[in-house]
């Protein structure tokens, strides 16, 4: 800390000499205390508390084999497709960093997803803990990012038609939509100048950010401390004599340990699904994706990767017809945020939306909408800091109504994101509409069902397994 005598290095260990030397121009035991054994963290963690450890775990696997994956890859349209076989076939232990690599890409979005899960379960992105969420929302967009410019490097089938698809997404933005689709290429189709800017972005610009990212993330947390199952602040309760959280831990050794457990076991899934499995059914890595990319043949059924696909069905949820259903329900929720509101100003601001999106609708291309409604279903996770008006926070103290809400928020997740595979059928379209408002009725009435719930008192110690 700024002003504050460093303190020194403590122990008669054979390095004493050199940690007082580096101690003296650089703030290492600082650090050290700060972050790892003067850190202290609820002593309820459970197993959701892995995957935050977790995720650096796999971006650190992530960086370390793509640094060998470049080594022999080439960005060239004649021949990334051929090098990834060299690759796979040729070079030694190739195969086994490729596939960790592709595993890994899916582990790291398995393991985000089930760390943002935890986060609905036990409210840890409500006050004081609103900006570690932000910046894990803009983690998470360039982690989606980094996939999809990752997936263009193997010049598959998949890869190509997967990038044209997207791409084009873009190419439907009222004025500088063909401009910026072809900006985005840079050619008229995905091409290997394409190729070029993609593998620069996946290799250096986006992982760069990442770590960054990553630093802001948890320092941020160590800023206010972590929450925990019970969602209570064991900052409120400090020890008069130690100033330290009664019910907090140090870091260092408890939870170093205990998250070297989770890693173990996480490491062992992890190797049985790269060893046994490491397509995991045509998942992890797209059949089509074997088939050199062709410029002249699109596959009959193109589909993201699994981890993209519950907002690929809501891109193709939005249809025509769909359009009609949408204006109704911004008839009704801006109705309902009308009757909420005492402010005259804000009623008309939000009349005047609702009538702007209504023209919008049947103006505007549906295909339009449906990109709208994609990039909103990404980005209005970052809202739930100030949707979530429940007086608590986590999921043991909320009402049947939260409880209720999230499992129906994450079967529809998991529906939406099975139709995103499957090639369009009218029940699949019908099903995916039903699951895109549903999805976005979950966060957008959030604010109303969570005050109306009839939640439990908070207790105000932490509560653990060993506390009896
Ligand atoms: C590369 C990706 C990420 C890494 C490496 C990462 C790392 C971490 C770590 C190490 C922790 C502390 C340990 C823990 O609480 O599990 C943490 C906490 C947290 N992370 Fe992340 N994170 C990532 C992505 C995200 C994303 C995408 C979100 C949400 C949008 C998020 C939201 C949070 C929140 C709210 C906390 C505090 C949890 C609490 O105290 O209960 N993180 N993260």
């Amino acid at each position: 800390m700024a002003g504050t005598e460093k303190q020194p290095v403590t122990g008669a260990g054979p390095f004493n000499g050199v940690l007082t030397w580096v101690d003296q121009r650089f703030p290492l035991m600082q650090l050290w205390r700060e972050h790892l054994a003067e850190y202290y963290a609820p002593k309820n963690f459970n197993f959701w508390y892995y995957f935050g450890s977790l995720a650096i775990l796999v971006l650190v696997i992530q960086i370390a084999t793509g640094i060998f994956l470049v080594m022999h890859y080439k960005p060239d349209a004649a021949q990334a497709f051929a090098s990834v076989e060299y690759i796979m076939r040729d070079v030694t232990g190739g195969w086994l960093i490729r596939y960790m690599h592709s595993t890994g890409a899916s582990a790291f979005f398995i393991v985000v997803y089930l760390h943002m899960f935890r986060g609905l379960l036990y409210g840890s992105y409500r006050q004081p803990r609103e900006l570690i969420w932000l910046f894990g929302m803009i983690i998470y967009l360039c982690l989606m990012a980094e996939a999809f410019f990752g997936y263009l490097l193997p010049w598959g089938q998949m890869s190509y038609w997967g990038a044209q698809v997207i791409v084009n997404l873009f190419d439907a933005i009222p004025l500088i939509g063909p401009d910026l689709a072809l900006w985005i290429r840079g050619d008229y189709v995905v091409s290997d100048a394409t190729l070029n800017r993609f593998f620069s972005f996946h290799v250096i610009a986006i992982p760069l950010v990442l770590l960054g990212l990553v630093a802001a993330h948890i320092m941020a947390l160590h800023e206010v401390g972590s929450n925990n199952p019970d969602g209570i602040e064991i900052k409120k309760l400090k020890d008069p004599e130690t100033g330290r959280p009664v019910d907090g831990i140090p870091f260092h050794p408890y939870y170093t340990v205990k998250d070297i457990m989770g890693a173990v076991f996480f490491l062992i899934i992890f190797c049985v699904v790269m060893f046994f499995m490491p397509e995991f059914g045509g998942y992890f890595l797209e059949y089509n994706n074997f088939i050199p990319a062709d410029p002249l043949k699109t596959p009959a059924h193109i589909a993201p990767v699994w981890y993209f696909t519950p907002y690929y069905s809501i891109l193709r949820a939005t249809t025509e017809t769909f359009m009609w259903v949408l204006a109704a329900g911004v008839i009704g929720y801006s109705a309902l945020i009308i009757q909420a509101v005492g402010a005259r100003a804000v009623r008309l601001a939000v009349a005047a939306i609702a009538v702007l999106l209504l023209v919008g609708f049947f103006t505007i291309d549906p295909k339009v909408w449906g990109v709208v409604l994609m990039g909103a279903a990404v980005l209005i996770f970052a809202l739930l800091p100030w949707l979530d008006r429940s007086p608590v926070k986590s999921i043991r103290y909320r009402g049947p109504l939260f409880k209720g809400a999230l499992a129906v928020f994450v079967l529809v997740f998991i529906v939406l994101g099975y139709f995103g595979t499957q090639p369009v059928t009218t029940e699949g379209t019908l099903l995916s509409q039903i699951g895109t408002l549903i999805y976005f009725a979950f966060f957008l009435l959030m604010p109303w069902y969570t005050r109306m719930d009839k939640t439990r008192p908070e207790p105000s110690r932490v509560t653990w397994e060993g506390a009896h």
